[in-house]
């Protein structure tokens, strides 16, 4: 059978990480978390100090290796060799990944590695521009999304359950701060492919969505 390349694009909260893992497993393919990349830039940056100046950022990436690996917790983010999996969630990084995500010279260091990472297909990418700018001639787009309140809600839920300090106000309005940036960026803004399926997870269970996917692959 063909080894598709298959992209989810959406907002934050809409299932997008839970659908994706599931459904690579399903399939036998590789997962691609491409947030992780951006939360991992950004991780880079602020412990660099070089968040506002591009071109030190430029210089930064040059030092950068980024790579993906599957480990008894699932997939797991190693930059420069040290596990940040779990560094990349916090608040700060996820609001500055989205900060970092409208430069440039951020989007540019990412699209080839995205690209390569997918390069060979059988995999799944996440991610806000999968489908319209990293690999636009993907075999079968999705884009996922659910309403507002039910997307704070699950995200709430996601950092209370890790123990991150923070209250159900504060993740809804931290994400209508960074649906607002992603999607009004003026590079690769977050919107669904002309050709995408579109699907709202709101009233979903997880698996419903899963075999609605499998039923278009
Ligand atoms: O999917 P996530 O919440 O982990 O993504 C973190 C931020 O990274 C998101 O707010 C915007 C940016 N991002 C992007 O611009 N393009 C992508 N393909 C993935 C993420």
């Amino acid at each position: 059978m063909k080894r598709r390349i298959i992209t989810i694009d959406g907002p934050a909260g809409a299932g997008k990480t839970t659908i994706s893992r599931l459904l690579a497993k399903r399939l036998g393919y590789v997962y691609v978390d491409t947030g992780a990349l951006y939360r991992a830039v950004a991780l880079a940056a602020a412990s660099a100090n070089c968040v506002e100046d591009e071109d030190l950022l430029s210089d930064l990436f040059k030092e950068i290796t980024l790579e993906f690996r599957n480990g008894q917790n699932g997939l797991r983010l190693f930059m420069n060799g040290e596990d940040v999996s779990d560094r990349i969630r916090t608040p700060e990084i996820t609001m500055l990944a989205s900060r970092l995500s409208a430069k440039p010279v951020v989007r540019k260091y990412l699209l080839d590695i995205q690209r390569d990472m997918g390069k060979d297909g059988g995999v799944i990418l996440e991610g806000r521009d999968m489908g319209t700018v990293v690999f636009p001639h993907a075999d079968v787009k999705f884009y996922l999304d659910a309403a507002n309140e039910i997307r704070a809600t699950r995200r709430y839920k996601e950092l209370s359950d890790k123990g991150i300090k923070i209250t159900r106000a504060e993740v809804a309005a931290d994400m209508k701060k960074r649906d607002e940036n992603d999607s009004t960026r003026s590079l690769s803004p977050l919107k669904p492919a002309e050709d995408a399926i579109r699907i709202d997870s709101s009233k979903m269970s997880i698996e419903s969505v899963l075999e609605t996917m499998k039923r278009y692959i």
